[in-house]
């Protein structure tokens, strides 16, 4: 048992995808959740430059004392993991093995297929990781920069959602995939329109359960799960912290109570 809480962060909104199945999974739990609203997007930046972003969150979480950190960003995931491994002094966690582990198991013809930033396709994570699962899979990686910005403006339900799903998935569908990864957190929230467009015959992995699912194995394991009392949500943005209220209010469908600003390096 233990008070402490679980830091989590992304780049912006889209790790609020992971936030809300946390929050179903481990209602008990304390959840600090830290949004780099200032340096959206990270997918187009390079490894350095994600692993610093990664680090300064990583260490302010730390200061708030978390007991485990969720990297809720497949892009810092793939790019800066290790590096926070090696640099916190608590346990961290990220997006991309659970994602890649479901999707082996779910394919039945052999084709998967990974959405994600350029930054996530250009690392091969997700390609490794299901590899090691399923050595014959054929893998389409496919970046979809413009999908973090339609859902950052909450456009996710505008004409030009679909047209730019259209666009970006048509080597999808002629990659005959039969699993998709949305390899990236932002994506979730485009769900409806990315199904729309590869029809009902394509699974869609969100990783988020999973990612959930993975986070109460290690607790359990390490006894250190909160069993009572309703956990307690605190959030962060390092930019315009109204604005980021608004939005994620929209996204948790749930009220928040404050976003606090906490600029990094500061
Ligand atoms: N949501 C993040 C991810 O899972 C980052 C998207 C971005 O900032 O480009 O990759």
């Amino acid at each position: 048992m233990s008070k402490k809480a679980i830091g989590i962060f992304d780049s912006g909104l889209g790790g609020l995808t992971i936030l809300k199945a946390l929050r179903r999974t481990l209602p008990h739990e304390n959840l600090i959740y830290f949004g780099d609203s200032a340096n959206v997007p990270y997918g187009s930046k390079s490894k350095q430059t994600v692993t610093r972003f990664s680090i300064d969150i990583a260490r302010f979480l730390e200061s708030q004392g978390v007991k485990m950190i969720v990297v809720a960003c497949n892009t810092a995931s793939a790019l800066a993991l290790p590096t926070l491994r090696k640099q916190c002094h608590v346990p961290v966690i990220g997006v991309i093995e659970p994602g890649a582990k479901k999707a082996a198991a779910s394919t039945k013809n052999g084709r998967i297929a990974v959405l994600g930033t350029e930054g996530t396709v250009k690392s091969n994570a997700y390609a490794t990781a299901i590899l090691k699962y399923t050595p014959h899979a054929r893998i389409k990686q496919q970046s979809c920069p413009l999908f973090v910005p339609l859902v950052e403006e909450n456009w996710t339900k505008k004409p030009a959602a679909l047209l730019i799903a259209q666009d970006y998935l048509s080597s999808v569908r002629r990659h005959r995939a039969d699993t998709v990864i949305l390899g990236c957190t932002h994506y979730p929230v485009l769900k409806k329109v990315i199904a729309h467009v590869l029809g009902p015959k394509v699974t869609l992995i969100d990783s988020a359960q999973t990612v959930a699912q993975a986070v109460q194995t290690f607790l359990r394991e390490n006894n250190i799960q909160e069993t009572v009392g309703k956990g307690k949500l605190t959030v962060y943005a390092s930019d315009d912290p109204a604005r980021f209220k608004r939005l994620a209010t929209h996204l948790l469908a749930d009220k928040i109570a404050t976003v606090y600003l906490k600029k990094l390096n500061a």
